[in-house]
């Protein structure tokens, strides 16, 4: 049994398991600590000291987040010397600070401003350390370096090396001149960043952000010859109202469909409209696959994987180049909605295609790199012309000067804006799983899925790699071959996971059928582009949002939304057609790690 030891803080006597850290066991009593390398996600580093205190009977002040309680420990928060010492270590960090608060984008959503007025530093206190003509690093079509605004905490090193395994990012030389930099100094497009963004949203100053392109979509919003129109992605609805006054875990769905056509974008389409796309594509895949894996004895790559995480997939095209083949053709659903935006859709409304503006709004920072792949212009134009973050969204909507709170609700504008509750849970880790079995297994029994409400439990959750197994039985004659099968399916997110699962079939053990990866921890609802902060406290709120709007959607399956039977109907015929190869679907790209 653990352990159990006394302690006070504050006055307030506690009891905590043996080895909490001190700031822990002052949360658990609502005792706040400033803290400013520490994350919830992340180990401790303990590098910062800005959440120093008191405890009696030592010299010396103590890290709380990296103290551990002791029995009998009483601690002080914020004594004279304590609060002496964080404002010493706050006004250090000012003087080698580019303290640009009007200007910049994280200004209100700052660690250091906040601590900064908090500790009401004088930002004359200490003589300007900051070094002049600091290049900030623009290279990358979806992360911003400003080295002027790093307060060296490592959570950005951290983050890229422990939750993603890709290790982009590193501390470079020592004392004074350390800082963040990258394999040989090179700018951030030239090394193995997978663009995931997780690094912004861990980053607690404007040292790293989201390349930000709704300057432009402004400009072509005014601009009359243009027709702009803007499809929204399923986390985005469960998070932007955290930026405009909601609790987290707020749906504003119809509040943002509202702000978008009253900023003036012409056409507000819903990105699930092409999530349900991929289920049917991607499903039909598979069948194919396992059809000719089972019934046919030809050679095939499966397990196959899902393909709609742009910065999962630039990492498999990184660290398993030799393993693409398992990787599902689809593009990602916004990549599709963008090719059908100037194609289909430009046919439907009668505008001609290269007077089309495409917008996605995406939880995601590796979107935006995604646009911008040369082999996304199968409509015969940059597909997406823009990707923005739920951020992006939520300043455009500050800016639009509405009273978001008090909008009334709409409806997306129609062809491309009608879908199923399947396509909502896409935002979660394991809901594009969901939502592929709900369609394939009635598919192959002609029943729904046996979990009560459609809701496939085993997939849903946390936890970094989870497992399902579902048995066939009954099949519909097409699939006799299946009858009594196994499909064992897995879900991994976060990329440390994602490696888990690709060691495994990098050495012939996979035990799997179907896999599904998303790069970001939680999935889209803990994106890149997502409101800053996330933790999994905040993700866990994002994902019951998310599966209570897809339990109040009237259809719950991808293959039966009237708009997605149609459009095979009049437009891409069949699934897998030459149509959807030539729309839908991609290719990928060996690339170097160095
Ligand atoms: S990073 Fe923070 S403290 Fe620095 S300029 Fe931006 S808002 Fe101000
Ligand atoms: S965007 Fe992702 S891969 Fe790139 S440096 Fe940041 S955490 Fe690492
Ligand atoms: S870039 Fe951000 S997260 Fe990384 S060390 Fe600097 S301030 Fe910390
Ligand atoms: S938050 Fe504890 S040392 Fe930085």
């Amino acid at each position: 049994m653990a352990e159990i030891v006394k302690i006070n803080i504050d006055g307030i006597a506690l009891e905590v398991t043996k080895g909490t850290s001190i700031l822990d066991a002052a949360k658990s009593v609502n005792v706040k600590i400033p803290t400013l390398c520490y994350h919830e996600d992340l180990c401790v580093a303990g590098n910062c000291r800005v959440c120093v205190v008191e405890v009696e009977g030592r010299k010396n002040l103590v890290a709380s987040c990296a103290a551990p309680a002791e029995q009998g420990m009483v601690i002080k928060t914020t004594t004279p010397k304590v609060r002496r010492a964080r404002t010493d270590i706050i006004s250090l960090l000012v003087s080698e600070h580019n303290t640009q608060c009007t200007t910049c984008y994280r200004s209100t959503n700052c660690e250091l401003q906040s601590l900064a007025a908090e500790y009401n530093v004088d930002s004359e206190r200490y003589l300007s350390v900051l070094k002049p003509n600091i290049q900030v690093d623009k290279s990358s079509y979806s992360i911003e370096k400003d080295d002027s605004k790093c307060v060296r905490c490592q959570r950005c090193v951290r983050t890229c090396a422990e939750l993603q395994h890709v290790n982009a990012i590193t501390v470079a030389h020592k004392g004074r001149d350390m800082k963040i930099s990258t394999f040989m100094e090179l700018p951030m497009n030239e090394v193995v960043c997978v663009n995931c963004g997780q690094c912004v949203t861990h980053c607690p100053t404007g040292a790293l952000t989201e390349r930000r392109y709704y300057h432009e979509i402004w400009e072509a919003i005014g601009d009359p010859d243009k027709h702009v129109v803007i499809n929204t992605a399923p986390s985005v609805r469960v998070a932007l109202g955290e930026m405009l006054g909601y609790p987290v875990g707020t749906r504003v769905t119809g509040k943002m469909v509202t702000a978008l056509k009253k900023i003036g974008f012409d056409s507000v389409l819903d990105t699930d409209f092409t999530a349900d796309l991929t289920i049917i594509e991607e499903g039909h895949e598979f069948l194919q696959r396992v059809t000719k894996a089972l019934k046919h004895k030809e050679k095939v790559a499966l397990p196959m994987i899902t393909s709609c995480s742009p910065g999962w997939v630039k990492f498999i095209e990184h660290m398993y180049p030799d393993h693409l083949d398992h990787l599902s053709p689809c593009k990602s659903p916004h990549q599709m909605f963008g090719a059908l935006t100037k194609t289909f859709y430009a046919q439907k409304i009668g505008v001609d295609p290269s007077k089309i503006v495409s917008v996605a709004a995406m939880p995601c920072a590796a979107k935006k790199f995604e646009a911008n792949r040369p082999e996304m212009k199968s409509s015969g134009y940059q597909d997406v012309d823009a990707g923005l973050t739920t951020r992006e969204i939520g300043q455009m909507i500050k800016q639009s000067g509405l009273d978001f709170v008090n909008l009334p609700d709409s409806n997306y504008d129609s062809y491309m804006g009608e879908s199923s509750g399947a396509a909502v849970i896409f935002g979660a880790t394991g809901g594009v799983m969901e939502a592929a079995l709900r369609t394939v297994y009635e598919v192959v029994t002609g029943r729904e899925v046996p979990f009560k409400n459609l809701a496939i439990t085993p997939v849903r959750g946390l936890e970094g790699i989870k497992e399902a197994t579902i048995k066939l039985e009954n099949v519909v004659p097409e699939y006799s071959f299946l009858e009594g099968a196994e499909v064992k399916v897995a879900i991994a997110h976060g990329l440390k996971n994602a490696r888990v699962i690709m060691d495994q079939i990098k050495n012939g053990t996979s035990p799997y059928l179907f896999i599904e990866i998303m790069a970001c921890p939680g999935g889209c609802i803990g994106g890149g582009g997502q409101p800053i902060p996330t933790n999994d406290e905040i993700r866990k709120k994002r994902i019951a949002a998310i599966y209570a709007e897809d339990e109040g959607m009237p259809i719950r399956k991808s293959h039966e939304v009237p708009e997605i039977k149609k459009i095979y109907e009049t437009y891409l015929e069949k699934p897998l057609g030459h149509k959807s190869h030539e729309l839908l679907h991609t290719h990928y790209k060996k690339r170097n790690r160095y």
